[in-house]
């Protein structure tokens, strides 16, 4: 019997069984395809589920129930030039992305023609049942140095703005996202007069910077936090605007500190692959626990065509090391990620 034979009353019903059983077989052959370690390669095209590759340059991931949703610069072309964009981007495995929105701000507070919005960085706040995006909003010539907020009730839809200042009062240019095992939110951004970076709490409604956990005495970029076994580490790039530097790491037992000394994540001449730091993302699996390093690979000529490099790192018992990148597979579910020979 084939799935599409001609229906007649007298087989009617066995053909409805049988097709019922061929949408279930093909259902979950295609959610074990689905389940299976996909593999992602850096430095690549990314297209998304229309084929255009992924703008979420400089971005960050939140995860709500089990899909992820990537937010970062959207850089394509032949947009309005007077607007800036944040494209947002979700998926179940890391590998597939779906786009959601393109999330479209106006110039809001008159920081001038060529104005800049760089490292959205959305968090989902409970209190308010908000979603909160914390931007770097700033001016040409980056003297502005603000964060920007802006707020929606639902993750993928037209956000408010509400706001512009300056965290804790200080200069703050590329911003990271933390959320720690118990929830709690930081904002990391980097205050150039004091030459470093602070790893800074949210309050409760994660509409302003509360409290200082650090600054750390570096002038790195690109900050980027992850909690793994009983350490932080911490990673920055140099500030050397678009092109690649060495990236760096350090470690520390509290987010207040103290912080071991900085060391390199990767041999310092492949300049961490062409990369620069934005985000660590922990996958907590259950077999095993991977950290991704997120990493931009700029292209400042042609923006829309910038590639993401993300490596499974070698990381534990205070080391962390960005092995070199090869396309490599995760496993979303069991958090196992390989390296391709
Ligand atoms: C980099 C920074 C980017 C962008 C760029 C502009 O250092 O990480 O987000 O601001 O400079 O030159």
């Amino acid at each position: 019997m084939t799935f599409f034979q001609t229906l007649s009353p007298r087989n009617a019903l066995s053909t409805r069984a049988t097709n019922i059983a061929a949408s279930l077989f093909f259902y979950l052959i295609g959610a074990a395809a689905f389940a299976a370690p996909q593999t992602i390669e850096s430095g690549a095209v990314w297209p998304d589920d229309r084929g255009k590759h992924v703008q979420s340059h400089g971005g960050g991931i939140i995860k709500v129930g089990d899909t992820y949703y990537w937010f970062g610069e959207d850089r394509s072309q032949g947009l309005d030039r007077t607007k800036r964009y944040v494209g947002c981007y979700s998926s179940k495995d890391l590998a597939h992305w779906t786009f959601r929105k393109q999330i479209a701000f106006s110039e809001p507070e008159n920081v001038g023609r060529g104005w800049i919005l760089e490292r959205p960085k959305v968090y989902y706040n409970e209190k308010i049942k908000q979603y909160v995006m914390y931007m770097h909003l700033d001016g040409p010539g980056y003297k502005v140095a603000r964060v920007a907020v802006a707020t929606c009730d639902a993750i993928d839809s037209d956000y408010k703005y509400l706001k512009s200042f300056r965290p804790l009062g200080q200069e703050s240019r590329d911003i990271g996202q933390f959320i720690d095992d118990d929830g709690s939110a930081y904002l990391i951004f980097e205050d150039r007069p004091a030459k470093g970076f602070h790893i800074a709490k949210l309050a409760d409604d994660y509409l302003t910077v509360e409290k200082d956990m650090s600054l750390i005495s570096a002038p790195l970029e690109g900050g980027a936090v992850v909690h793994y076994k009983d350490l932080y580490y911490v990673v920055g790039s140099a500030l050397t605007g678009w092109r690649p530097n060495p990236n760096k790491y350090a470690t520390s037992a509290s987010l207040e500190g103290p912080w071991s000394e900085f060391k390199d994540i990767a041999p310092p001449d492949t300049n961490t692959y062409g990369s620069q730091s934005t985000m660590l993302l922990k996958i907590a699996g259950t077999k095993a626990t991977t950290v991704i390093f997120m990493g931009d690979i700029w292209k400042p000529r042609t923006q829309w065509d910038s590639r993401y490099l993300w490596m499974p790192l070698q990381i534990g018992e205070g080391k962390l090391w960005l092995p070199e990148p090869k396309p490599w597979t995760l496993d979303i579910e069991t958090g196992e990620a390989e390296i391709k020979k």
